[in-house]
């Protein structure tokens, strides 16, 4: 099939390039020049294991080209994933429908002809709505648009398997809609290998990633107030999580405690979430989710906090911090609304000298946070520390010799800050170690 996806930043430029593997055409749209000659380029503007390769064989095999040219979109297919941004509006907590408006505003000027608007982008109830209600007045005599919402679940650092493997494909349509057939066209393959597919109306479409958002938050945030209760009667939330996770009804991903959550999705998206239940009168989800994000935002002050109390004057100013990781979690370069950075860069606004290494992320990190040092070894990054925290939980930190660290370090001192080092270790080799939610 020829198919066109418009808006290529993390989902787009992943589903493109992963439409291409599937054998279809593909012509990914951008505004952004940049972006557009780095992927005709063969360049993945941002870090996701296995990508770089499927983006270079399709460019090869000419299935796939970008561009920035949204005519030529209009010409090249009938069916248009639509795959931009939703950031969280600069006022308030609701979502940025900007680029949604101005993409299928600037689309439909030069459609001509049947087409088909699939919207993938996390978006609030009644926008597939509202957008279809847009397009009608727009398009020109003998012109057709239908909208469909077919979201998408994709995590950074397991994108491709994600868009190729998903655990379900979700299409809304309206009353009257045609998008199912050539939805599973497009999805052949994927649906040959038994993909769940589920037919719904467009309000529970975009509800449903709302929904999956607002879960795996309020997951992770419930096993960090739980974190609490161990820190305070001598528990062990790890062993604890084990135990609730043998639970099949509770199931053990997501009660990870620690840090909490971050990135460029969860945070932003339970705020937009809970700004249109508000909207729409509901009650039950505002409170609830506003609950979940001040949890999360309090573990990343707790361990601020932490730092700060290991000095006996309780002031970190002119101390050395290191902290491992600036990613918002390992296996990316993203560094949106990361913990690591955010605990980073408090410190160092309260006169701390912070040390921060990360294997991926320390030209983004360096961008925001440029008053901070970044070395290009972990090692490196422990020399004289007074306290390290490990913010992100890489492999490399995971890794790290206990002893060689200790003999780095002024004050040996570890807030594990994700529960993923093997503790006993570290406290062997001489070390304070703290987690979050447990003893040792
Ligand atoms: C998330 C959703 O998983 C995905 O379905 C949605 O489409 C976009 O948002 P992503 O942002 O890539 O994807 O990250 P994810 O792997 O879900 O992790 C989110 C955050 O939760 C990370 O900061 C991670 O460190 C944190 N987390 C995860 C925990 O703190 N504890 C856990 O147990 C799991």
């Amino acid at each position: 099939m020829k198919l066109t996806v418009i808006g290529t930043g993390y989902l787009g430029a992943t589903h493109a390039i992963c439409m291409a593997e599937l054998g279809h055409e593909v012509l990914g749209v951008d505004i952004s020049p940049e972006r557009i000659n780095a992927l005709n380029s063969g360049e993945v503007p941002f870090h996701e294991p296995g990508l770089a390769a499927k983006l270079t064989r399709n460019l090869a095999d000419g299935r796939l080209s970008f561009t920035t040219d949204t005519a030529e979109a209009a010409c090249f297919a009938d069916v248009h994933f639509l795959t931009v941004g939703t950031p969280q509006h600069s006022e308030g907590r609701s979502a940025d429908l900007s680029q949604v408006h101005s993409a299928v505003t600037a689309l439909v000027r030069d459609l001509d002809g049947d087409h088909l608007i699939i919207g993938k982008s996390t978006v609030p109830v009644g926008t597939a709505a509202d957008l279809q209600r847009m397009v009608d007045q727009l398009v020109g005599p003998g012109t057709s648009v239908e909208i469909a919402w077919n979201p998408e679940f994709l995590r950074e650092g397991h994108a491709v398997k994600d868009t190729l493997h998903p655990d379900r494909i979700v299409l809304g349509v309206a009353p009257g809609g045609t998008a199912e057939n050539r939805i599973r066209e497009v999805y052949a393959r994927t649906l040959d290998e038994g993909t769940p597919f589920l037919l719904t109306d467009l309000a529970t479409a975009e509800l449903v990633k709302g929904a999956a958002n607002a879960f795996l938050a309020t997951k992770i945030s419930f096993i960090n107030a739980i974190a609490e209760i161990c820190e305070r009667s001598g528990a062990d939330v790890t062993q604890l999580a084990d135990a609730l996770g043998y639970d099949t009804r509770i199931g053990r991903r997501f009660l990870g405690a620690g840090l909490g959550f971050g990135g460029g999705c969860l945070p932003k998206d339970i705020r937009a979430f809970a700004s249109r239940a508000e909207q729409l009168g509901a009650t039950g989800i505002p409170g609830l989710l506003d609950h979940v994000d001040r949890i999360n935002l309090g573990q990343r002050q707790s361990v601020i906090d932490t730092v700060t109390a290991s000095f006996d004057d309780g002031d970190v100013a002119g101390h050395r911090v290191t902290v491992l990781g600036a990613a918002f979690k390992p296996d990316s370069d993203d560094i949106r609304d990361s913990p690591a950075l955010v605990i980073a860069g408090s410190l160092a606004r309260s006169g701390a000298r912070v040390v921060v290494h990360d294997p991926q992320a320390m030209d983004g990190a360096r961008r925001i946070l440029p008053e901070i040092t970044y070395t290009s070894t972990a090692l490196d990054a422990l020399k004289d520390a007074e306290v390290v925290v490990l913010a992100t939980e890489w492999r490399e930190f995971i890794e790290l010799d206990p002893v060689v660290a200790r003999s780095l370090v002024r004050r040996a001192l570890i807030i594990d800050g994700r529960n993923c080092l093997p503790a006993q270790d570290w406290v062997d080799a001489g070390w304070d170690y703290r987690g979050i939610g447990r003893s040792r």
